[in-house]
């Protein structure tokens, strides 16, 4: 009556697709248990890794939150018990208030037998998002849920795509030591975008497309390109455009904010090159006495 879930970091945009994109790594990611209890109700017993900073009341913690909703949409009564093991940074832009509400709601939906399909959980896991940043945008749930690189076509109605993508790709992230809240990162972006630059980023949107699904890794690299939110962002990241060249001076084909910062994420065509990359990008944080974690994952 018990059950152990993981779900893994995301990175969120991937350049050019705000709020639209976003792929799964192997790791870090969250771990939950949930146990069935007698006693009604949502309860967490304990957040471990967290440094006692993330709320322990169920309806203010993205994984309680996510699955209170669950719970009320199949009219169940169920009591929980849940331990949360944080096993990535918070305030990342890895997507670590996602990966706790998808293992939690995923998690419920085994432990109760798998009354609703999985794809049918992603709105329960989008009120966790809702809950952590006031908007529910669903580009770091959907893959953390789903895997693999997701495209959200439509939000209303909900129409999540999975995208192929080159055998061999793999993602570099460098998560430096500073923090960035995603609802501060979203409220100083602009509500109106040029015309000229909605040209410019829709056809950087359809050529990071086609380059994953060739695949064409020049495709992919011209197409990390971001004129709309990444200007805006770069100023909450010290040492931005210098991290950026240093990925791109060491062969990624792109590099761009993950999610919404402050770590950086990079895609290359084989490890090596991965691994390269993020121990330059660590090298231009350490130039100015910032430190960073690295993470290298295939995607
Ligand atoms: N698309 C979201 C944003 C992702 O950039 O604000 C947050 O991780």
């Amino acid at each position: 009556d018990s059950i152990k879930v993981f779900a893994p970091a995301t990175v969120a945009n991937v350049a050019c697709g705000f709020d639209i994109f976003g792929f799964a790594v192997d790791s870090p990611g969250d771990e939950i248990i949930v146990r069935k209890s007698n006693l009604p109700g949502v309860r967490i017993k304990a957040i471990v890794g967290d440094e006692g900073r993330l709320p322990k009341e169920a309806e203010r913690n993205t994984a309680g939150i996510a699955i209170q909703t669950y719970l009320k949409h199949i009219e169940s009564d169920q009591g929980l018990e849940l331990i949360l093991h944080k096993k990535m940074p918070l305030g990342s832009g890895l997507g670590s208030s996602a990966a706790s509400a998808v293992a939690g709601v995923f998690a419920i939906n085994e432990l109760l037998g798998r009354p609703l399909k999985q794809i049918d959980l992603l709105p329960f896991a989008m009120e966790g998002e809702r809950l952590a940043c006031g908007s529910a945008h669903a580009d770091n749930v959907a893959p953390s849920l789903m895997g693999g690189f997701v495209v959200i076509r439509s939000y209303n109605p909900l129409d999540i795509i999975t995208i192929n993508t080159p055998a061999q790709l793999f993602a570099t992230i460098v998560h430096p030591e500073i923090e960035v809240n995603t609802k501060d990162a979203r409220h100083i972006l602009k509500n109106e975008v040029s015309m000229k630059n909605t040209i410019i980023q829709m056809g950087n949107v359809a050529g990071l497309i086609a380059g994953l699904m060739k695949p064409d890794y020049d495709l992919i690299g011209r197409s990390m390109v971001d004129v709309i939110i990444e200007p805006i962002r770069a100023i909450l990241i010290p040492e931005f455009s210098e991290v950026k060249q240093a990925a791109l001076d060491a062969g990624a084909l792109g590099c761009s904010i993950s999610g919404s910062g402050p770590s950086m994420f990079a895609l290359s065509r084989d490890q090596p090159t991965a691994l390269r990359v993020g121990n330059n990008m660590q090298a231009a944080f350490h130039s100015v006495g910032i430190g960073s974690e690295l993470y290298v994952s295939g995607i």
